[in-house]
């Protein structure tokens, strides 16, 4: 069987974390690069956090650094939600790995030359790294195959009441993407609200003795807490979404839009406009909105993933 051939861009947080790490541990896909960029964290701070979390998960994939801050707007970071380091004040070794001098959207079109076409791109963090090499390369477009992004919502937000984190950090970026003509799997806040762990299967996961499980424990610990404290039913694992999504679609429920991203309103900025539930259509349906996910099957899947992985 050939595996998928996988690229993974993001801005190492702790769900980030989780979802590289169940990413690692998926068969079907074989883990090309990953590529860091400015978001939950600084960019430094995410590449050596993917560095560190890519050695405890067994990769031996290059990781690059990216951009540094989004295209047009200054920095926003979430450090309040994913700690001072991003991992939850989870200790990690230092990677043994050595540190690698191509920009991040260099070596993202080369895998995609090597792929002939296959590679997928997972991208669970600001698009500022894909918009850039968009506009660098512009047959990139032509070398990627699908787009699945942890991203937007058909309706609401978390940083505003009209956007999500990862597109409100660079709309612009997140424009380019959108508009690249690549077919995209957008996993927004409508089905990733619905993509939480309970603290129950939390500590089931943590019972097991292996490094990752112990790291899955102790860097997830803070984000869990902030959750439950907010009255929510467990932790969500967003960027988990798209690398289910990769092998598991009939985990979920998604339909096919026209989606566009507000890059200059004052209330709106960041918003994923979609045509879902409009009279009017956009002219082309470019990405997959996934709006729902069977839970208790996608628990599952995570936690045999992570514990049997
Ligand atoms: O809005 C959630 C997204 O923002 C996730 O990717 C999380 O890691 C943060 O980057
Ligand atoms: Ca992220």
């Amino acid at each position: 069987m050939s595996r998928i051939p996988v690229w993974f861009d993001t801005d190492i947080g702790v769900d980030d974390a989780a979802a590289l790490l169940v990413l690692s541990r998926t068969p079907e896909a074989e883990v090309m690069g990953i590529s860091t960029v400015a978001g939950n964290v600084p960019m430094e701070r995410a590449y050596d956090n993917a560095r560190k979390v890519a050695a405890l998960a067994g990769l031996t994939c290059p990781v690059y650094r990216g951009a540094a801050g989004p295209l047009y707007q200054e920095l926003k970071t979430a450090l309040h939600v994913h700690g001072e380091d991003g991992l939850g004040g989870a200790v990690l070794p230092p990677s043994p790995a050595p540190e690698r001098s191509e920009a991040a959207w260099d070596a993202l079109y080369r895998a995609a030359v090597a792929a002939g076409g296959a590679l997928e791109v997972v991208a669970v963090g600001p698009l500022t790294n894909l918009a850039i090499a968009f506009g660098k390369y512009p047959d990139l477009k032509d070398r990627v195959r699908r787009i699945l992004l942890m991203g937007g919502a058909a309706r609401g937000g978390n940083v505003t009441p009209a956007a999500e984190f990862n597109i409100h950090v660079d709309p612009h970026a997140a424009q380019m993407v959108f508009k690249s003509g690549v077919p995209i799997v957008m996993c927004g806040l409508d089905v990733t609200e619905r993509a939480y762990l309970t603290a129950e299967e939390v500590a089931e996961i943590g019972s097991h003795d292996t490094p990752v499980c112990r790291f899955f424990r102790d860097c997830t610990a803070d984000l869990l807490n902030y959750h439950l404290q907010r009255g929510e039913a467990g932790i969500l694992l967003h960027d988990v979404c798209p690398v289910a999504y990769l092998t598991h679609p009939e985990l979920f429920r998604g339909e096919e839009a026209g989606v566009y991203v507000e890059t200059r309103g004052t209330i709106t900025t960041g918003k994923t406009v979609t045509d879902l539930w409009s009279d009017k259509q956009f002219p082309v349906k470019n990405a997959v909105v996934v709006l729902d996910v069977d839970r208790p099957a996608w628990a599952s899947y995570v936690r045999d993933t992570l514990v049997n992985g």
